[in-house]
């Protein structure tokens, strides 16, 4: 039983596709099994990262782990100090306890003790942990994915006919395919944990003026001007936004990384062992950015 923290996210629940797809059964584990949008056939149970005892339950019996929890996008106890803070922490002492033979983390290629972004710091020391805890681990460390990116800057483009550019927009990025990561985290899972880490980006490194361009053109629409927000702005309003608005905030400090830590990755490595990943025109072409409004 491969047990999948997160298996309802836009990664984790490509993750237990392709673990389907290769036979394998699975359990997703959610804080909401009624509404939860769970792959068909597979065991759905419910868990929270801050319940221990949901969290034994759900991993009893598992012969590998795979979490992608995430606390960046979360506020209060569900940002990033209580889930990659605290509640990760405590899954990665249960799978020590229970002795699991492979423990699959889904980290981030931002992820630095340095980071000026808290969450990224937290992710960094989530890793730090799974390295010395003596279980068997594999880490994937993703650039920023298509999936999260192509569906908000698609929102303005198809709202207001603009661009959206967080930084100057030229920072050259090695976006990757969600798909592609749930291919290699699937994979990983299915052997046992060998003490495995990587950057994973894809096969092209693109400015996100390109990126803005690609999907306008999958549109079929033309990009008349830009919704530009420069570094500076973007670290003069974090901070005015937190009280606010925490989540929206974090976001800003993230998009500031795009100009001061461009991830241009070259993971030629992983995608020789696992198989080609996607470009960016690829993949849109099997997935057509969704009408949502910009940000
Ligand atoms: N998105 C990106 O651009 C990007 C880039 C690089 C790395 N990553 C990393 O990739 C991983 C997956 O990201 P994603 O975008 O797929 O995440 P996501 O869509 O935001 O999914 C997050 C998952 O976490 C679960 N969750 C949240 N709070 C929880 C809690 N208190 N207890 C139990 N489960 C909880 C949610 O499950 P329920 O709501 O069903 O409970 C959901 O399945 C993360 O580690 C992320 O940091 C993402």
């Amino acid at each position: 039983m491969i047990v999948v923290f997160g298996g309802t996210g836009r990664v984790g629940r490509q993750i237990v596709e392709q673990l389907r797809h290769e036979g394998k059964a699975v359990r997703v584990v959610t804080r909401d099994p009624a509404s939860a949008n769970a792959v068909q056939g597979v065991e759905v149970v419910a868990g929270d990262i801050h319940d221990r005892r949901t969290l034994v339950r759900a991993a009893s019996g598992a012969e590998a782990i795979v979490c992608t929890i995430q606390g960046g996008d979360g506020k209060g106890n569900n940002g990033p100090k209580g889930i990659e803070g605290s509640g990760i922490p405590s899954l990665i002492g249960i799978a020590c306890d229970t002795a699991v033979e492979n423990f699959v983390y889904i980290s981030s290629a931002s992820a630095r003790a340095d980071s000026p972004v808290g969450f990224f710091r937290l992710k960094f020391e989530v890793e730090r942990l799974l390295r010395t805890s003596g279980l068997p681990y594999s880490i994937l460390r993703p650039t920023h994915l298509m999936d999260t990116w192509v569906e908000m800057l698609a929102g303005s483009i198809t709202k207001k006919g603009k661009a959206t550019v967080l930084g100057s927009g030229t920072s050259p990025v090695s976006w990757v395919a969600g798909k592609d990561v749930a291919r290699v985290a699937a994979a990983l899972a299915i052997h046992p944990g060998e003490g495995w880490s990587a950057d994973l980006g894809g096969p092209e490194a693109l400015p996100l003026t390109k990126v803005n361009e690609l999907i306008a053109a999958s549109l079929g629409l033309r990009i008349n001007g830009q919704n530009k927000m420069p570094v500076g702005m973007l670290r003069v309003m974090s901070p005015l936004t937190r009280p606010f608005n925490e989540v929206l905030a974090r976001q800003m400090q993230m998009g500031a990384l795009l100009d001061t830590q461009p991830q241009i990755v070259d993971s030629s490595a992983v995608w020789a062992r696992f198989g080609e990943p996607l470009s960016l025109s690829a993949w849109l072409e099997v997935n057509r950015p969704r009408d949502r409004e910009g940000v």
